[in-house]
Parts: structure tokens; C-alpha cells; sequence
């Protein structure tokens, strides 16, 4: 499978305090460990409830934006096979000791063609959940908050989301599942790509924009319940809403977007139809993209191409 999943999402905040407080509190993560990082800045790591790495969010004090992600491989050899393909694609390829990062194995890092960090890794230390594998229960009765099960992905911006798009295909071995195009011409440009490796509807997006930056990073929830609740606790926090609960045409899923106390934006997501990679990707054309980015809405928000971290 090589890929599996975005492992984790390592971001920056400008207060840990503030940061400690939407992410333990209003989302619901679970706090697996609090250090200093080699360059001294304090660091807090965290897990949702249904996930058993040690960590799948990563906090680090000091700015805004995304530090890196860490992409989980299946296999140990998987790294090895991942490396070629970055290497052949001409990316700059660095090996990743045990213990760069807290509770995860060696693997590899480069900085991808849209200058964001990428790092691919096999082991992560397994902590697991409350509820275990053994008859478990379907939720732990004492969440916090919106209490988020897990990580689901991120959405990037790059000035050339075509190169983004190959590199992540050639080299990850993901599929577009939606796509932005200029137009419907065989000359067209790509302006956004949804894309996974397996049957999630996307574990990264990638939309035209400046070099490096994140637009969002989410987590999945449920169901449509799950997601209104989500933006009732969020009035209840005082959390900055950006739209929702609404819903995307691009990958039908439903959804709130909302900042934490730093400025970057965060998502809880649900829904969004199976994915297969013999399916066509849908294509959506420039002319509609209020309609795909918000459905309901019919329209962009200026934030939603202004405001990046
Ligand atoms: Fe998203």
C-alpha cells in the first residue's frame, strides 16, 4: 500500500497556553506528551480518541503555518521504495533518525516541490485507546468537547499545483479524486487537487496559492449531528467560525471551518463518498467553485483565499 495515512500534522502556534486550551478543551484531543523541541521552543503532543499512535498533532510554540507532515508507510520497506521515487522525481532526500521526533522510527525527509517538509516514517510507538480491541465500547464515555476521533487530512497551497499533483503521484503513488481545472480543454491548468491513496476521499488537497503555506488541517467526525454539534461547542468556546456547518460539492463532505486562538485554520469534516482509484476524479471548472468549495453558499468567502498560516 506504501502510504497509509497522514500520521501527523506538526503546526505552529504563537501561544501554547490559548493553543492548549482549543485543542485539549474545544476539540478533544488527548495530550500523550509536553517537551522542549532542540531549538527550544515548547512543544505539546497530541492523539484523538481513536487513534493509537502516540500522537497525530504535533503544537510547537513560535509563529504560525505548518512545520511538517509525516506520512505512515505499511511496510518498513515502503520508506525505501519512497525514497527512489523522490529521488528519481528529483527532490533532495534526507534520512530521518529515530528520536528526531518523539516516539517515531527513522525514515526520510525532503522538502516537497510546494516547500512544504515531508517526512515518511513506519514506526510510530502504539499507545492505543481506552476502548481497546477486545468487545470494545463505540466511544469513551468522558470526551472533552467536540472530542475528535482522529486526524483526516490538510489542504496546501502551492504557486504550481500541477508539479504538486505528480509529485504526489509519482512519488506517494496518490490519486486525484477531485480536481479544479481551468477549463475543460486538454490544455486547461490545474488549480486543485484532492488526492489519497486509498479509499478516503482525501488525505491532502492542494490548491494554487503562495509557496509553504497551510490552509487547513482537519479531523473527522462522525456524521452530520456530529458536525452541528461540533459548531455548538464552538459558539460555546468563543472559537472564531470561518463557514459552516455547510457542506463542499467537492468531496461531498460536511463541514465546519473555524481558527485556533493563532490564526490557522482547522476543519471537522465528515462524510465524502468511498474513493477507488478506478473511479474518474470529478472535475470541477473554475466558473463553479463556489459551488464546490461551499454548496450551500454557492460562493467563496474572501477568507477563504486570503487567510493562510
Ligand atoms: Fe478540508
Amino acid at each position: 500500500m506504501g502510504i497509509m495515512r497522514m500520521g501527523y500534522a506538526h503546526v505552529r502556534v504563537t501561544d501554547m497556553t490559548e493553543a492548549k486550551n482549543h485543542y485539549a478543551s474545544t476539540l478533544g484531543l488527548y495530550e500523550t506528551l509536553e517537551d522542549t523541541s532542540p531549538e527550544g521552543n515548547k512543544r505539546v503532543f497530541y492523539k484523538g480518541w481513536d487513534e493509537w499512535d502516540h500522537h497525530s498533532v504535533v503544537l510547537e510554540e513560535g509563529g504560525v503555518g505548518v512545520v511538517k507532515y509525516g506520512w505512515k508507510v505499511e511496510h518498513e520497506a515502503d520508506i525505501d521504495d519512497v525514497e527512489a521515487k523522490a529521488k528519481a522525481f528529483g527532490l533532495t532526500v534526507e534520512r530521518m533518525s529515530k528520536g528526531d521526533n518523539p516516539e517515531i522510527g527513522d525514515g526520510i525527509r525532503f522538502v516537497t516541490p510546494s516547500e512544504h517538509v515531508f517526512e515518511v516514517y513506519h514506526q510510530a510507538t502504539a499507545i492505543g485507546t481506552e476502548l481497546g480491541t477486545h468487545n470494545p465500547e463505540v466511544f469513551p464515555r468522558h470526551l472533552v468537547g467536540i472530542g475528535a476521533p482522529a486526524l483526516d487530512h490538510s489542504l496546501i497551497t502551492t504557486d504550481d499545483v500541477g508539479t504538486m499533483e505528480r509529485m504526489l503521484s509519482d512519488v506517494f503513488g496518490f490519486y486525484a479524486t477531485e480536481r479544479v481545472q481551468t477549463s475543460l480543454d486538454d490544455d486547461h491548468e490545474c488549480v486543485g487537487t484532492w488526492m489519497t491513496s486509498n479509499n478516503q476521499i482525501h488525505q491532502l488537497a492542494v490548491i494554487g496559492g503562495p509557496q509553504g503555506k497551510l490552509h487547513h488541517f482537519a479531523f473527522r467526525l462522525e456524521d452530520w449531528n456530529s458536525v452541528g454539534r461540533a459548531a455548538d461547542l464552538m459558539t460555546m468556546d468563543d472559537v472564531p467560525i470561518d463557514i459552516g456547518p455547510t457542506r463542499h460539492g467537492i468531496t461531498r463532505g460536511q463541514t465546519v471551518y473555524f481558527f485556533d486562538p493563532s490564526g490557522n485554520r482547522n476543519e471537522v469534516f465528515s462524510g465524502g463518498y468511498l474513493a477507488f482509484p478506478d473511479r474518474p476524479a470529478n472535475v470541477w471548472t473554475i466558473d463553479q467553485l463556489g459551488k464546490g468549495i461551499f454548496y450551500h453558499d454557492r460562493e467563496l468567502n474572501e477568507r477563504f483565499t486570503t487567510v493562510l498560516t
